[in-house]
Protein backbone atom coordinates (compact mmCIF):
# COMPACT_ATOMS: atom_id res chain seq x y z
CA UNK A 1 0.00 0.00 0.00
CA UNK A 2 1.44 3.59 -1.25
CA UNK A 3 1.18 6.12 1.23
CA UNK A 4 1.52 9.87 1.26
CA UNK A 5 2.90 11.96 4.10
CA UNK A 6 1.91 15.81 4.28
CA UNK A 7 3.93 17.24 7.49
CA UNK A 8 5.11 21.01 8.81
CA UNK A 9 7.39 19.97 10.96
CA UNK A 10 9.32 17.71 13.57
CA UNK A 11 7.92 14.79 11.89
CA UNK A 12 8.30 12.11 14.57
CA UNK A 13 5.14 10.37 13.51
CA UNK A 14 6.56 10.12 10.26
CA UNK A 15 9.47 8.56 11.79
CA UNK A 16 7.57 6.24 13.39
CA UNK A 17 5.75 5.38 10.05
CA UNK A 18 9.20 4.77 8.34
CA UNK A 19 10.45 2.80 11.33
CA UNK A 20 7.09 0.65 11.44
CA UNK A 21 7.72 0.13 7.58
CA UNK A 22 11.21 -0.81 7.95
CA UNK A 23 10.78 -3.75 10.07
CA UNK A 24 8.31 -5.22 8.58
CA UNK A 25 5.15 -4.44 10.93
CA UNK A 26 3.28 -2.11 8.56
CA UNK A 27 2.43 -3.78 5.49
CA UNK A 28 3.32 -0.12 3.06
CA UNK A 29 5.74 2.02 1.75
CA UNK A 30 6.15 5.92 2.35
CA UNK A 31 6.15 6.79 -1.64
CA UNK A 32 6.01 10.99 -0.58
CA UNK A 33 6.64 13.59 1.53
CA UNK A 34 5.31 17.01 1.06
CA UNK A 35 5.47 19.80 3.53
CA UNK A 36 4.15 22.87 2.98
CA UNK A 37 7.33 24.71 4.52
CA UNK A 38 10.83 23.59 3.04
CA UNK A 39 12.78 23.96 6.38
CA UNK A 40 10.14 21.33 7.91
CA UNK A 41 12.62 19.17 9.50
CA UNK A 42 10.72 15.91 8.85
CA UNK A 43 11.64 16.66 5.02
CA UNK A 44 15.37 15.12 6.33
CA UNK A 45 13.95 12.01 7.82
CA UNK A 46 12.13 11.61 4.63
CA UNK A 47 15.42 11.73 2.25
CA UNK A 48 17.58 9.70 4.98
CA UNK A 49 15.48 6.93 4.63
CA UNK A 50 15.70 7.37 0.53
CA UNK A 51 12.01 8.83 0.19
CA UNK A 52 10.80 11.56 -2.20
CA UNK A 53 9.77 14.78 -0.78
CA UNK A 54 8.24 18.09 -2.06
CA UNK A 55 7.74 21.13 0.13
CA UNK A 56 4.92 23.65 -1.52
CA UNK A 57 5.34 26.99 0.01
CA UNK A 58 1.79 28.02 0.91
CA UNK A 59 2.50 31.37 1.20
CA UNK A 60 3.39 31.27 -2.29
CA UNK A 61 0.21 30.78 -4.06
CA UNK A 62 -2.91 33.05 -4.34
CA UNK A 63 -5.43 31.49 -1.84
CA UNK A 64 -6.36 27.95 -0.22
CA UNK A 65 -8.04 26.68 -3.63
CA UNK A 66 -5.23 27.40 -5.65
CA UNK A 67 -2.65 25.49 -2.60
CA UNK A 68 -5.01 22.61 -2.60
CA UNK A 69 -5.23 22.25 -6.13
CA UNK A 70 -1.28 22.55 -6.07
CA UNK A 71 -1.32 20.07 -3.19
CA UNK A 72 -3.12 17.37 -4.60
CA UNK A 73 -1.19 17.27 -7.88
CA UNK A 74 1.97 16.36 -6.20
CA UNK A 75 -0.35 14.19 -4.03
CA UNK A 76 -1.83 12.86 -6.92
CA UNK A 77 1.73 12.76 -8.80
CA UNK A 78 2.79 9.79 -6.03
CA UNK A 79 -0.50 7.43 -7.00
CA UNK A 80 -1.04 6.52 -2.95
CA UNK A 81 -3.83 4.73 -1.49
CA UNK A 82 -3.58 6.98 1.50
CA UNK A 83 -2.84 10.18 2.13
CA UNK A 84 -1.62 10.49 5.88
CA UNK A 85 -1.70 14.03 7.74
CA UNK A 86 0.78 14.13 10.57
CA UNK A 87 1.43 17.05 12.23
CA UNK A 88 0.15 18.87 8.64
CA UNK A 89 -0.54 22.51 9.52
CA UNK A 90 -2.49 24.09 7.59
CA UNK A 91 -6.44 23.67 7.11
CA UNK A 92 -7.83 21.85 3.80
CA UNK A 93 -10.78 23.44 1.69
CA UNK A 94 -13.94 21.00 1.50
CA UNK A 95 -13.02 20.08 -2.31
CA UNK A 96 -9.53 18.61 -1.38
CA UNK A 97 -11.19 16.43 1.64
CA UNK A 98 -13.99 15.47 -0.68
CA UNK A 99 -11.33 14.52 -2.97
CA UNK A 100 -9.80 11.91 -0.56
CA UNK A 101 -13.06 11.25 0.90
CA UNK A 102 -12.08 7.69 2.77
CA UNK A 103 -8.73 7.72 2.42
CA UNK A 104 -7.73 10.86 4.04
CA UNK A 105 -6.59 10.58 7.95
CA UNK A 106 -5.51 12.56 10.48
CA UNK A 107 -3.86 12.53 14.40
CA UNK A 108 -4.89 14.69 17.25
CA UNK A 109 -3.05 14.84 20.38
CA UNK A 110 -6.30 14.73 21.85
CA UNK A 111 -9.07 12.35 22.67
CA UNK A 112 -11.53 14.24 20.24
CA UNK A 113 -13.95 15.91 20.15
CA UNK A 114 -12.21 16.92 23.68
CA UNK A 115 -9.40 19.49 22.41
CA UNK A 116 -9.72 20.38 18.71
CA UNK A 117 -7.45 23.03 17.69
CA UNK A 118 -3.81 23.95 18.95
CA UNK A 119 -2.24 23.80 22.67
CA UNK A 120 -4.46 20.93 23.80
CA UNK A 121 -2.10 19.48 25.86
CA UNK A 122 -1.86 23.05 28.03
CA UNK A 123 -5.15 23.18 27.42
CA UNK A 124 -5.99 19.60 29.55
CA UNK A 125 -4.05 20.71 32.00
CA UNK A 126 -5.27 23.81 32.42
CA UNK A 127 -9.13 22.09 32.68
CA UNK A 128 -7.99 19.72 35.02
CA UNK A 129 -8.73 16.35 33.04
CA UNK A 130 -7.81 13.38 34.60
CA UNK A 131 -7.66 11.29 31.36
CA UNK A 132 -5.65 12.85 28.30
CA UNK A 133 -4.48 10.96 24.93
CA UNK A 134 -4.28 11.28 20.84
CA UNK A 135 -7.05 10.17 18.09
CA UNK A 136 -6.48 8.91 14.67
CA UNK A 137 -9.69 9.89 13.00
CA UNK A 138 -10.87 10.10 8.78
CA UNK A 139 -10.39 13.72 7.53
CA UNK A 140 -14.03 15.75 7.21
CA UNK A 141 -14.10 19.16 6.03
CA UNK A 142 -14.74 20.43 10.15
CA UNK A 143 -11.26 20.73 11.63
CA UNK A 144 -10.27 18.13 13.70
CA UNK A 145 -13.33 16.50 13.42
CA UNK A 146 -14.33 13.07 11.33
CA UNK A 147 -14.83 9.55 12.30
CA UNK A 148 -13.06 8.45 14.75
CA UNK A 149 -10.45 4.99 13.96
CA UNK A 150 -8.96 4.01 17.13
CA UNK A 151 -7.74 6.67 20.05
CA UNK A 152 -5.03 6.30 23.37
CA UNK A 153 -6.01 7.40 26.84
CA UNK A 154 -3.38 8.16 29.42
CA UNK A 155 -3.42 9.50 33.01
CA UNK A 156 -2.71 13.10 33.60
CA UNK A 157 -0.72 13.26 36.58
CA UNK A 158 -0.51 16.09 39.64
CA UNK A 159 3.13 16.53 38.61
CA UNK A 160 2.77 17.36 35.02
CA UNK A 161 3.85 20.47 32.52
CA UNK A 162 3.07 20.63 29.16
CA UNK A 163 6.04 18.85 28.19
CA UNK A 164 5.52 15.16 30.35
CA UNK A 165 2.35 15.08 28.99
CA UNK A 166 2.71 15.68 25.42
CA UNK A 167 5.85 13.39 25.81
CA UNK A 168 3.05 10.60 27.28
CA UNK A 169 0.58 10.97 24.85
CA UNK A 170 2.99 11.48 21.83
CA UNK A 171 4.87 7.81 22.60
CA UNK A 172 1.45 6.72 22.11
CA UNK A 173 0.72 8.50 18.79
CA UNK A 174 3.87 6.90 17.84
CA UNK A 175 1.83 3.34 18.65
CA UNK A 176 -1.61 4.27 17.25
CA UNK A 177 -0.76 5.90 14.05
CA UNK A 178 0.71 2.44 13.00
CA UNK A 179 -1.97 0.58 13.61
CA UNK A 180 -4.50 2.06 12.32
CA UNK A 181 -2.42 2.15 8.98
CA UNK A 182 -1.81 -1.16 9.42
CA UNK A 183 -5.92 -1.53 9.73
CA UNK A 184 -6.01 0.26 6.39
CA UNK A 185 -3.06 -1.86 4.33
CA UNK A 186 -4.91 -5.23 5.77
CA UNK A 187 -8.18 -4.06 4.15
CA UNK A 188 -10.11 -4.20 7.54
CA UNK A 189 -10.55 -0.19 7.88
CA UNK A 190 -13.11 1.57 5.85
CA UNK A 191 -15.29 4.72 6.03
CA UNK A 192 -18.60 3.75 5.13
CA UNK A 193 -21.68 6.24 5.37
CA UNK A 194 -19.91 8.29 7.62
CA UNK A 195 -19.33 5.17 10.17
CA UNK A 196 -15.82 3.56 10.89
CA UNK A 197 -16.16 -0.33 10.09
CA UNK A 198 -13.12 -1.77 11.62
CA UNK A 199 -13.31 -5.75 10.21
CA UNK A 200 -12.93 -8.04 13.38
CA UNK A 201 -10.40 -10.84 13.18
CA UNK A 202 -13.14 -13.08 15.20
CA UNK A 203 -13.47 -16.49 13.04
CA UNK A 204 -17.11 -15.62 12.03
CA UNK A 205 -15.90 -13.02 10.30
CA UNK A 206 -18.21 -10.55 12.37
CA UNK A 207 -17.61 -6.31 11.74
CA UNK A 208 -17.08 -4.12 14.75
CA UNK A 209 -18.32 -0.84 14.82
CA UNK A 210 -15.22 1.04 15.52
CA UNK A 211 -13.96 3.87 17.66
CA UNK A 212 -11.57 1.33 19.30
CA UNK A 213 -9.97 2.30 22.90
CA UNK A 214 -6.17 1.73 23.32
CA UNK A 215 -5.99 1.59 26.89
CA UNK A 216 -2.33 1.97 28.70
C1 LIG B 1 1.54 15.57 16.78
O1 LIG B 1 1.30 15.80 18.13
C2 LIG B 1 0.26 15.34 16.03
O2 LIG B 1 -0.71 14.70 16.79
C3 LIG B 1 -0.19 16.73 15.71
O3 LIG B 1 0.99 17.43 15.41
C4 LIG B 1 2.08 16.80 16.08
C5 LIG B 1 3.08 16.45 15.02
O4 LIG B 1 4.25 15.93 15.59
N1 LIG B 1 -1.17 16.73 14.66
P1 LIG B 1 5.34 15.29 14.66
O5 LIG B 1 5.68 16.32 13.58
O6 LIG B 1 4.77 14.04 14.07
O7 LIG B 1 6.51 15.01 15.55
Amino acid sequence: MRLVVLISGRGSNLAALLSAAAAGTLPARVVGVLANCADAPGLETASAAGVPTRALDHRLFADREAFDTALAEAIDGFAPDLVVLAGFMRILGDRFVRRYAGRLINIHPSLLPAFPGLHTHRRALAEGVRVHGCTVHFVTPELDHGPIIVQAAVPVLDTDDEAALAARVLAQEHRIYPLAIRWFADGRLRLCDGRVLLASVQSDGGVLIAPQLVAV
